[in-house]
């Protein structure tokens, strides 16, 4: 890597670039939480997250909609300073995951290994009859069957939790960043990954240490809004 995130960093701070993004409209606060989350670099290394804190992001994250509700996914978080280290390594040398201290892989299933679970769970709640529930289960599993289909279910659904994860961090006045900047075989070998499982994105989050950069510039509406046809 040339330019690294940890050098951009230190590119164009800001102190009102967060607040600017309502134009003096009333706006409910998720909206707000949408508006002004940022991918922060600057931690407070100093600072930890507690479990009460760290257990609510991941309840939060498990909140995400996925498919059939299936929930696939799971939630590795690394805390220990020599672990970090390794992270760091695997993360072509990010820095700021150990600054964070807190690294959080979001983990996604190729396979759909809760689909018995969770399609009793839709019969039971009456939601659907005995045998709708099955045909609509089989249907979900034979989706799987590629090996490019169940990835892409693992990615589609981690990616939802783990923007759910993004928010709920920055609500609570944490820092977070998404990465996939890093060795993912590496990664899954470090996590001790069984070959069903992939890791999607890794979290990196912590207390803040300040201010962030400016935020870059977002394609206008009018650029990436299509109706009807691309
Ligand atoms: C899939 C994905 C991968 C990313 N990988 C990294 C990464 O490896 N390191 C990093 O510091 N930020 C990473 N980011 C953060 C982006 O740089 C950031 O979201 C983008 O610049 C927009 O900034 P914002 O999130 O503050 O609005 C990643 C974001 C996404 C969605």
């Amino acid at each position: 890597m040339g330019i690294t995130y940890s050098s951009l960093m230190a590119i164009g701070r800001s102190e009102t670039d967060e607040t600017d993004v309502a134009h003096g409209e009333e706006i409910p606060e998720a909206i707000r939480a949408i508006r002004t989350r940022r991918s922060g670099h600057n931690f407070d290394p100093d600072a930890e997250l507690d479990d009460e804190t760290l257990e609510g992001l991941i309840r939060d994250a498990a909140l995400a909609p996925s498919s059939y509700n299936l929930q696939p996914w799971e939630f590795v978080a690394v805390q220990d300073d020599d672990r970090l280290d390794e992270v760091v390594e695997l993360a072509y040398g990010q820095e700021h995951v150990k600054e964070a201290g807190t690294a959080i892989f979001v983990v996604g299933h190729t396979e759909p290994e809760t689909a018995d679970r969770v399609f009793e769970e839709w019969v039971e709640a009456g939601r659907f009859d005995a045998e709708t529930g099955e045909q609509v289960k089989e249907q979900t599993v034979a989706g799987y069957q590629s090996e490019q289909a169940g990835r892409d279910y693992a990615i589609r659904n981690a990616s939802l939790a783990a923007e759910n994860l993004l928010l709920s961090a920055h609500a609570r006045g944490l820092t977070a960043t998404p990465m996939s900047g890093f060795d993912f075989e590496g990664v899954a070998e470090f996590l001790g990954l069984p070959d069903d499982k992939i890791p999607v994105v890794l979290v990196a989050v912590g207390p803040s240490g300040g201010d962030e950069p400016e935020r870059l510039p977002r394609r206008d509406v009018d650029e990436v809004l299509h109706r009807e046809h691309y």
